[in-house]
């Protein structure tokens, strides 16, 4: 929004943000952002090629103009612009997934419960589908699928920069709560001499196999399933990508415990997050913070908060790097 728009109307903007979170899921939902792939089109073809209704789909992506996704030229075509070309579920950093997951579906319905999750301090997820996230998506494997999916667009980023900025020194790393495996199958197809074991809840590794034979290191890695919350296995070295914050501070303590007791004395624990900074700017950490109340229970925490968390747990925080995606590893030897 430019400078000119006054206070009121930028609440009046932030307000209603919600109409663009619902229409860029349906563009992606209903097939048009991939029916745009191809170039130009009317709302009249986009409808025939997504079976959706003409009117509704000129006005969808009229709305979607007026923020810069696209565009409409004088013939009444439209066009993706370079954001949302992203949308587009072939595009090498397609944010699809990512939409489907947190812009519509469950995640929606959640934080429709906002008022009563920050009434009862409960989280909005478990108001609204009777049970916890990942007792929901063992029973659900659609949604386990959709939620897996948005990991491996948002963790390959993460997981490139970080074979890049981190000395991944172990000879085997253990991804604790890796799902589909992405951050370790993408690092060990750069580290070619890395082993790795791929640990999580038995319905989170269902679309490991496949990551792993196409990145091309299934030779090197096993998949073992559990509660880490009760047990890991003995490692060398431990990543945990997107877990910890997942956690209340109880649980996360249990799963650091857990992953210091498994570990040798010389071994490292690899936690990767969005850490909030201490000062109250805008990071995107503040963002999922507020996501991990609805969904999970969970949170993001400062560097400091880390530290005591990991000295809670029988480690002591050892450095952190921050990626250019946001994340940072931090990192945690045992004390
Ligand atoms: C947000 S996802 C992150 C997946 C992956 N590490 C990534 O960053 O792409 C959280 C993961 O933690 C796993 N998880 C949650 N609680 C767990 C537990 N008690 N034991 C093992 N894994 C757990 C989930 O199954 C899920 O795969």
């Amino acid at each position: 929004m430019n400078a000119q728009v006054s206070d009121r109307e930028s609440l009046r903007f932030l307000a209603h943000a919600y109409y663009f979170s619902s229409a860029l899921f349906a563009l992606v939902r209903l097939g048009l952002a991939d029916a745009l792939a191809d170039g130009r089109k009317s709302a009249s073809e986009l409808a025939a090629a997504a079976a959706t209704d003409p009117d509704r789909t000129a006005r969808l992506l009229r709305l979607l103009a007026a923020v810069g996704i696209c565009v409409e030229d004088e013939a009444q075509r439209f066009s993706l612009t370079a954001s949302g070309q992203y949308l587009r579920s072939d595009h090498a950093q397609s944010m699809s997934k990512e939409i489907l997951m947190f812009c519509g579906g469950e995640a929606f319905a959640a934080w429709n419960n906002t008022v009563d999750a920050v009434k009862s301090g409960t989280p909005a997820f478990d108001l609204t589908f009777g049970k916890p996230l990942f007792a929901y998506l063992a029973e659900h494997p659609a949604s386990a699928e959709r939620f897996h999916k948005s990991w491996e667009e948002i963790t390959t980023q993460a997981a490139r920069e970080a074979a890049e900025r981190y000395d991944f020194s172990a000879t085997t790393l253990t991804d604790v709560g890796g799902g589909y495996g992405i951050f370790l199958g993408t690092l060990m197809q750069q580290r070619k001499g890395l082993r790795g074991v791929l640990f999580d809840l038995p319905f989170s590794v269902a679309g490991a196999a496949a990551n792993f034979a196409r990145l091309g290191v299934s030779e090197r890695v096993s998949v073992i399933t559990g509660d880490a919350t009760e047990h890991v296995p003995a490692m060398e070295m431990c990543l945990m990508k997107s877990v910890i914050h997942v956690c209340d501070d109880e649980r996360a303590r249990r799963i650091l415990t857990n992953c210091a007791a498994a570990l040798p004395a010389v071994g490292k624990v690899l936690v990767c997050e969005r850490v909030l900074p201490e000062a109250n700017r805008f990071h995107w950490s503040r963002l999922v913070d507020m996501t991990m109340a609805i969904m999970t229970g969970g949170r993001e925490r400062t560097l400091g908060e880390y530290e005591a968390l990991f000295v809670r747990s029988g480690l002591r925080l050892s450095g952190c790097v921050e990626l250019p995606c946001g994340f940072s590893l931090v990192e945690g030897t045992k004390a």
